[in-house]
């Protein structure tokens, strides 16, 4: 990856961690970036290379990278401080908590889901960061005409996350989006070589 030449901003902090302990109040963005700029968060980021190309191609917006394992979220942090990123952050949390709780309301202009564990098991599905109550607590975290992404390679999970934000009225399908300008992930390139059928979809925030 290219470096990136970008300078923290004075007084804002070149930390890439946001703590993982605070369990109140929202962030406000201008605090934790330095700046107004819009704001997109990927939920489930993994190792990190979908939100990093995001950040460096991207440096006139803020990127908040929300991961559960330690050891991912720490190599987002780790590339983010080699590659001097001052518009992305990571977060090691449970993606819902952070979207209920810790996203001030109507703030963001994207939330990225991409190649979530679909937990295929019926019994299991509870597990699944997508679902009608996310899909509600999402729409209030996101901007007016902002956007929720997702993109999956399991096509039963693609069916059950369009009948869950089907239930809120407030996103509603947008089909000009077809993800061919996003960069990849590390999940996508893996199911890349095996070949599997991706399936995306876009929502707006009405
Ligand atoms: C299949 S991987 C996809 C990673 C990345 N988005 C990609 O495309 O390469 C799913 C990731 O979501 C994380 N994850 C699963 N449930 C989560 C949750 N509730 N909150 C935050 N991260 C979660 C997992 O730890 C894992 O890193």
């Amino acid at each position: 990856m290219e470096k990136s030449t970008a300078k923290v901003s004075p007084g804002v902090s070149p930390d890439p961690w946001l703590s993982s302990q605070r369990l109140y109040p929202p962030y406000v963005w201008f605090e934790v970036f330095g700046r107004i700029a819009p704001v997109e968060v990927d939920l489930g980021a993994g190792d990190g290379i979908y939100a990093e190309a995001r950040a460096l191609r991207e440096p006139e917006r803020d990127f908040v990278a929300v991961e559960r394992l330690l050891g991912r979220a720490t190599k987002i942090a780790k590339k983010s401080i080699r590659n001097r990123f001052f518009n992305l952050k990571v977060l090691r949390l449970e993606s819902w908590y952070f979207i209920k709780n810790l996203c001030p309301t109507g703030s963001l202009d994207a939330i990225t889901l991409r190649y979530p564990d679909p937990w295929p098991k019926r019994r299991h599905h509870g597990n699944r960061i997508l679902n009608r109550e996310f899909a509600r607590d999402a729409a209030l975290a996101v901007k007016p005409a902002g956007f929720f992404k997702l993109t999956t390679d399991d096509r039963e999970y693609f069916e059950w996350a369009e009948k869950e934000m089907s239930h809120c009225p407030d996103w509603r399908v947008d089909p000009s989006w077809d993800g061919k300008n996003e960069p990849t992930s590390e999940f996508e390139q893996l199911f890349a070589k095996e070949g599997r059928q991706v399936y995306r979809r876009a929502w707006q925030r009405v």
